[in-house]
């Protein structure tokens, strides 16, 4: 379709901004400090930061190179780049998947959203530990904080790449970078908290089996938010005089720094309350409140505050994501179906509203309900976290390496040659695109499969 009257971040900076703020979130604040938990702590983070820079950024160079090459959505892009082939199918293909994510992510936004309140009004009560389970089980509380925070993602989508998202995303991370800060600095004066930076800072190789390496590279993944299109789309929004080199550098530091301070932020306070790190997706509904109630007994006022702060963190982080998986759905409505925006994002809306209750019903009434073995939410994480990510990832870096011609990749690399740090570099990129990142990702699959 043609990009006429489309959209465009205003600068590079603003472009990094909306793609850090859809790579920070839930997955670094709730799931990075669980999966190192589980993991192996020190081992598993230099597996995470091996795979960041010569996995994952060769897979978000490619989406960039797609999106910013054709200014279209997932599906346009695949016309417009291989038309009437069977490519279309992963246009089609990375339109659904992010909204699957979006269905049972804003579950977990939701549960978040009711943490803040909890935090800000009444407390977390007296049975603080049996909290989250007692919670997540009941039928109408989850539900209507799912609506709430997939309303609030709706909102700003339909204001605009610019006006919605470009704006939402300029005032979140700043702030979001600080209040980390802030929380880490808390958790790291608790008295006991030395043993939390030992185990992220103390590797054991001994830890570090295949399975272990694929959670690792499969954690980067999903919070670097690739295989799905959320980066093609955004990079499509992006000017021609842009650097996707630098913008796709800009975007993975700043999500592995928030991963790390998050992860310092957390497992310190773990270990000062003396419990398991290894707890799972439990681990910070479960013990934060637990940990800020018993460490706050001194200064109720202080403990209270920083509880406040850290669910509003978790809150807004995850929306800066799910208004990237909100928008490949929206930007395809809009420019393959010609629908107005805002009735777009209210279909989006809708559809995912409804997975997404079905999720959010999975841990309650409809937890018999079994699909494959795995509960409703469950199948979603697990299909679209094991399956869907690693295969939309696969198809791009192949559509890149072997679909498209070299030249044609590094013109958009290099803007036309006129970028002469790219130009250098181009030969190594397209190295590790064509063959490191097939092969590495094969290898993620299979040991999926049979792990
Ligand atoms: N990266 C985000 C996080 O860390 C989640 C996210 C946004 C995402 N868009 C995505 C995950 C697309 C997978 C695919 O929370």
């Amino acid at each position: 379709m043609a990009a006429k009257g489309r959209e465009h971040f205003g600068s590079g900076l603003a472009a990094v901004m909306a793609m850090a703020g859809s790579a920070i979130g839930l997955g670094n604040i709730w799931r990075f400090p669980y999966m190192v938990g589980q993991n192996g702590g020190a081992a598993f983070i230099i597996i995470y930061l091996l795979s960041a820079f010569f996995l994952s950024l060769p897979i978000l160079l490619s989406e960039s190179i797609l999106g910013r090459s054709t200014h279209a959505g997932t599906f346009g892009a695949m016309e417009k780049l291989a038309p009437g082939t069977k490519w279309k199918w992963l246009g089609f293909l990375t339109v659904i998947s992010p909204l699957v994510i979006l269905s049972y992510y804003s579950v977990v936004g939701g549960w978040s959203i009711e943490y803040l309140i909890k935090a800000s009004g009444s407390g977390f009560g007296e049975d603080i530990t049996s909290l989250f389970g007692t919670f997540i089980v009941r039928p109408w509380a989850p539900l209507v904080c799912h609506t709430l925070f997939l309303l609030l993602t709706a909102v700003i989508v339909s204001a605009g790449v610019k006006s919605g998202i470009e704006r939402f995303n300029r005032i979140s991370l700043p702030v979001l970078f600080v209040l980390i800060v802030v929380i880490m600095v808390y958790s790291l004066k608790l008295p006991g908290s030395g043993e939390g930076v030992r185990y992220l800072l103390k590797p054991d190789f001994s830890k570090i089996t295949p399975s272990v390496a694929a959670a690792a590279m499969g954690q980067s993944f999903f919070s670097l938010s690739l295989g799905v299109g959320t980066i093609l789309t955004y990079s499509s929004y992006m000017k021609k005089e842009e650097n996707i080199l630098t913008s796709g550098v800009g975007t993975a530091a700043f999500d592995l720094l928030f991963a790390l301070i998050a992860g310092f932020a957390i497992m310190p306070a773990v270990f000062a309350a003396g419990i398991e790190p290894g707890a799972g997706p439990g681990l910070i509904f479960e013990t934060l409140p637990y940990i800020f109630a018993k460490m706050g007994a001194a200064a109720p006022w202080l403990s209270r505050g920083v509880s406040i702060l850290f669910f509003l963190t978790i809150v807004i982080a995850a929306l800066t994501s799910s208004i990237s998986m909100c928008e490949v759905g929206v930007a395809y409505l809009v420019e393959e179906r010609r629908m107005t925006r805002g009735k777009a994002t209210a279909l989006i809306f809708l559809g995912t509203w409804l997975l997404g209750a079905l999720c959010s019903l999975s841990f309650g009434p409809l937890s018999g309900v079994k699909l494959f073995g795995k509960t409703i939410f469950d199948l979603c994480d697990y299909l679209t976290s094991n399956y869907l990510m690693t295969f939309g990832s696969l198809l791009f870096v192949l559509f890149v390496g072997w679909k498209m011609k070299k030249e044609a990749v590094r013109e958009e690399f290099t803007n036309g040659g006129l970028l002469k740090g790219n130009a250098r570099l181009f030969g190594f990129v397209w190295f590790l695109i064509r063959y490191v990142a097939p092969l590495v990702i094969l290898t993620i699959f299979v040991t999926n499969l049979i792990a």
